[in-house]
């Protein structure tokens, strides 16, 4: 009795030393467990589970329905679901170059209450690995890890909100479940047993889970005997202890399964071990077969010794139904035998990871500013649906990793000095700091970047100079305005002046004009002659026109992303803005986020700024009136929220930004060429005709400028914030007076004057961006002699001062009749009386025009160049000067 107990305690004693030990290198993670919970021993196991604390940083906490508690292990009872963002990740710390077996496992329970079972997709790092859509699941890999850092994605692929239970690693030795280089994906794990006993840890050391299988055409073979299992894959005891033999000696043992598709490959680890005492004259000899084409064999399992048959490279079965028969040869006199059996599916991981040193570097830069973006989880540049926000990454030659090629952190509330982690971006071409509060000196390090090209570092607190080696290389595009502090060294002056506009040869032109002065004179009669004859012609828009200005026309389209249900609540808006994370920029009356509607489709989230909200009584009828007006060049709107205080217009997303961001050049360095102007200047007038006459009632913009036309991802130009104007005011750059409102500068004088605003104060707004667009010049710049830029133009024409009045960008790559043509339009868009003014409608013709004359370029004569252009002054001079105001 005593011996007994002893016995018992010895036993149990080993027992303990063994779970520690075998637990080095596991990770389990026990998902949503409160950190104040963690760790525990789980009782069957003796498992150590910590919680997912520190491992990921959005999602929240779930529990299963009490209904479901009785049948889960404790670790299931929490979960994690992630009702924000897309791309949800756990970071795992892992021994590189270690074969892992993974697990992780989803148990519903209904924790949310909404009984609608799961359907997401679940990433290994960048590529898939499987979706989840059973209540009650375990997803197995196993693979070997080639860095120290592993990542689990939950991704979002409709409306189930993704979660997880339980996550666990096991770290197992390299020779086991050896492969071609493939990843293994769990399809069976079975030992032969009649009994319903599942054996997991620490029966096996590795916690793989083995389920018992077995069919009525078997005998159990079992023994009380140790088997000798610690070899290559310490199989358990309780494990290789059973087998099962056909009933009838000359039958097949056969294990039948299907795989989908049918092409899918396998791989099959079948383990053995005699666990009867063979007489003298006794035989057990077998092949393995098939789909009956042998594989393996003559073989004879070894008494109480484990041997485990695998396949060398990968299997595939016929139609995907797979028949393993093993079969007793000739020569034996004893069954077939079988102990345990496991396949896998091949699992394909085509992606290559980010490169190590690039996710290195930019995941210190996210620690040292403390950026909780919920896109910057999971790998920053692939796949390329969740490229982190604010990164560019040359991705194009799928057989190197991917790496970072610019980093945009602009307005972003970033503080403190430039961190030193951007060094190690070694591949970095731009980056954009710009709109920080970032002190300290200009680092040298970024001038060591030899990729590194456009650096901008405009709005912060920068102090110091700005470090040599930046000023010094060579195609080096770098802002650095808007930091008080820093030091305008000579050096950096200059560099200044070069993104000025560079002294053109203004002789050659001038002389020219002298020249042809007498031609001249005839020309300006001919204009007069053609204006009075055009006049009555575009009094009215041509036939075609009014077609197209129909509602139904082909030239108007539906928005991009049509929903059904258009009102949404703020809530709703919070989740699709993922709490208002990434801020597109600041329009008239709020700021606008980045969002996503039905999942993947991008949106701007418009929130109304609550200062400006009490004069907002009109919203939803002005709102109802916005959903119905689609044309290809507005910005459709996709919805609102109207919930009290809380409004937000929901419009479709332009991925190129503002018109104003491409002509300073803040967006990318990239000159848009004379055509693209046009094209951009021709799809924001028709924009415009449309709510001036396609509309009813007709709609007046009243805040017609360049940083109101934004560009999608072809370059398509819309106008945003219309419509509007009833019942907001505006808020501009600088505070107007509540009366009149609009941006200064684009302001119709007559409107100043009148207070009376109709769509020809468009037409004026309209005819300052073509300027703009000319020119490239502010629209106000105190520093000039005429400050707007009306009078600045005019002032330079009659001059006759041609070159200098057009955007050096543009290096006088462009057609001069198609430009001539294009500032007496907006000369007479600016005509100081608005019903002089030019419709819009005729607006869109003359620029079809200029499109035309650009087109057509070739070999025009510089003759031809001033004669118009002088053609033009003094049109301007005598009949179109804009008053100052
Ligand atoms: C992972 O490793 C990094 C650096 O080696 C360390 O800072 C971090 O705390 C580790 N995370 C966990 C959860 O152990
Ligand atoms: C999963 O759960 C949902 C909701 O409880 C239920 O409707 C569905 O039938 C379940 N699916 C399975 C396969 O049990
Ligand atoms: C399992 O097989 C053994 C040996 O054949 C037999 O004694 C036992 O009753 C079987 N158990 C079940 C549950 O069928
Ligand atoms: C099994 O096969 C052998 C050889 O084919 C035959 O001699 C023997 O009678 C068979 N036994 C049974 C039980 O069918
Ligand atoms: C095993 O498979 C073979 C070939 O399909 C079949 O003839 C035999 O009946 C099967 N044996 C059992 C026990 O199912
Ligand atoms: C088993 O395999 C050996 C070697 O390929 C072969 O000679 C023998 O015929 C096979 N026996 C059976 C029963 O398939
Ligand atoms: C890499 O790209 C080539 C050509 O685009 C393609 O044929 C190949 O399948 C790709 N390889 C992987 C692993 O995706
Ligand atoms: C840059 O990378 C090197 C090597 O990987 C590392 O030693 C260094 O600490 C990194 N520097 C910073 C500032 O992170
Ligand atoms: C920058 O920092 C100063 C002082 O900490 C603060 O007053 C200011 O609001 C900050 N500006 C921005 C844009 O965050």
């Amino acid at each position: 009795m005593e011996r007994h107990c002893v016995l018992v305690a010895t036993f149990l004693l080993m027992l303990h030393i063994v779970h520690a030990q075998d637990q080095i290198g596991f990770i389990s993670v026990d998902c949503g467990l409160a950190p104040r919970e963690s760790p525990y021993n789980e009782a069957k196991t003796g498992l150590t589970y910590t919680s997912d604390d520190g491992l990921v940083n959005v999602g929240k906490p779930g529990r299963i329905a009490k209904e479901f508690e009785p049948l889960a292990d404790k670790p299931t009872l929490t979960l994690r679901y992630f009702p924000e963002g897309v791309r949800n990740c756990y970071n795992l710390n892992v021994t590189s170059d270690t074969n892992y077996l993974i697990k992780a496992t989803f148990v519903y329970g209904n924790y949310d209450g909404l009984n609608v079972g799961p359907n997401f997709d679940l990433y290994f790092g960048p590529n898939l690995w499987t979706t989840v859509s059973s209540n009650d699941t375990i997803k197995e890999i196993i693979h070997v890890t080639k860095t120290n850092s592993l990542q689990v994605c939950l991704i979002k692929t409709g409306i189930s909100i993704p979660f997880i239970n339980v996550l666990e690693l096991r770290p197992m030795k390299k020779n086991m479940y050896v492969t071609q280089g493939e990843s293994l994906n769990y399809l069976f794990r079975v030992y032969i047993s009649n009994s319903s006993t599942r054996i997991r840890f620490p029966d096996d050391v590795y916690d793989r889970k083995w389920y018992p299988y077995f069919d009525n055409s078997w005998t159990q073979v079992t023994t009380t005997l140790d088997v000798n299992t610690s070899l290559t894959y310490e199989l358990p005891q309780s494990v290789m202890a059973k087998a099962a033999t056909p009933i009838k000696a000359n039958d097949t043992l056969n294990i039948t399964w299907t795989v989908e598709p049918p092409t899918t490959k396998f791989y099959s680890y079948m383990h053995f071990a005699e666990l009867q005492t063979l007489r003298a004259n006794d035989a057990r000899e077998f092949n393995v077969t098939m789909n009956g084409i042998y594989t393996y064999g003559p073989y004879s399992p070894k008494p109480l010794k484990t041997e485990t048959i695998y396949d060398k490279i990968p299997e595939q079965c016929d139609g995907g139904a797979c028949l393993l028969q093993v079969v007793k040869t000739l020569k034996s006199t004893l069954p077939p035998l079988l102990n345990a059996i496991e396949a896998f599916t091949v699992i394909d991981f085509p992606q290559m990871e980010t490169n190590g040193d690039d996710v290195d570097a930019i995941k210190n830069v996210q620690d040292t500013y403390g950026i909780s973006r919920i896109s910057w989880q999971g790998d920053p540049c692939v796949p390329k649906l969740f490229l982190w926000d604010g990164l560019n990454c040359n991705n194009s030659d799928n057989s190197t990793s991917p790496i970072i090629t610019s980093l945009d952190l602009s307005s972003s509330g970033l503080t403190g000095s430039i961190t030193q982690a951007i060094q190690n971006l070694t591949n970095l071409q731009e980056l954009d700091l710009s709109d920080n509060n970032l002190t300290g000196e200009i680092p040298d390090f970024l001038g060591d970047i030899k990729s590194l090209l456009v650096i901008n570092l405009s709005g912060n607190n920068l102090s110091g100079s700005v470090p040599p080696s930046l000023l010094q290389k060579k195609g080096m595009k770098l802002n650095v305005e808007g930091n008080p502090h820093l030091l305008c060294t000579a050096d950096s002056c200059v560099k200044k002046g070069e993104d000025g506009h560079k002294k053109k040869s203004v002789i050659v032109p001038v002389v020219a004009s002298i020249a042809s002065i007498a031609v001249l004179i005839g020309a300006l009669v001919l204009f007069f002659i053609l204006r009075k004859k055009k006049s009555p012609k575009v009094e009215g828009p041509p036939p075609s026109y009014m077609q197209a200005s129909d509602g139904r026309s082909p030239r108007s389209s539906e928005p991009a992303i049509v929903t059904k249900n258009r009102r949404f609540t703020y809530s709703q808006v919070a989740i699709m803005t993922n709490n208002f994370q990434r801020i597109l920029g600041k329009g008239g009356f709020g700021m606008v986020y980045h969002g996503f509607v039905n999942g993947t489709e991008q949106v701007a989230v418009k929130i109304l700024s609550h200062s400006s909200s009490q004069g907002y009584k009109e919203f939803k009828a002005e709102v109802e009136l916005l959903l119905r007006v689609h044309h290809k060049n507005l910005v459709g709107l996709v919805g609102y929220c109207d919930e009290g205080e809380n409004m937000a217009l929901i419009y479709e997303y332009m991925a190129n930004g503002d018109l104003k961001e491409h002509m300073s050049g803040t967006r990318n360095r990239f000159t848009l060429n004379w055509g693209t102007r046009l094209k951009i200047v021709v799809e924001s007038a028709q924009g415009l005709e449309y709510l001036h006459n396609g509309c009813k009632p007709p709609m007046v913009h009243r805040d017609v400028k360049t940083t109101n036309i934004l560009l999608n991802e072809h370059f398509q130009a819309k106008l945003a914030d219309f419509g509007l104007s009833r019942s907001f005011p505006i808020e501009g750059e600088t505070h107007v007076s509540t009366v009149v409102a609009g941006t200064p500068g684009y302001l119709d004088p007559e409107y100043y004057k009148t207070n009376w605003l109709t769509e020809k104060s468009d037409v004026y707004s309209f005819g300052i961006v073509l300027l703009e667009l000319i020119t490239n010049r502010p629209v106000i710049d105190k520093s000039r002699e005429k400050p707007h830029i009306a009078e600045w133009v005019g002032v330079m024409l009659t001059k006759g001062d041609i070159n200098s009045i057009m955007d050096p960008n543009l290096n006088e790559d462009y057609d001069s009749g198609s430009v001539w043509k294009a500032v007496e339009l907006a000369m007479s868009c600016l005509n100081p009386s608005s019903a002089r003014r030019p419709t819009m409608s005729q607006v869109v013709i003359e620029l079809n025009e200029c499109i035309a004359s650009e087109n057509s370029r070739g070999g025009a004569s510089r003759d031809m160049d001033s004669k118009s252009s002088i053609e033009v002054s003094l049109t301007f001079d005598t009949e179109l000067s804009p008053t100052a105001r």
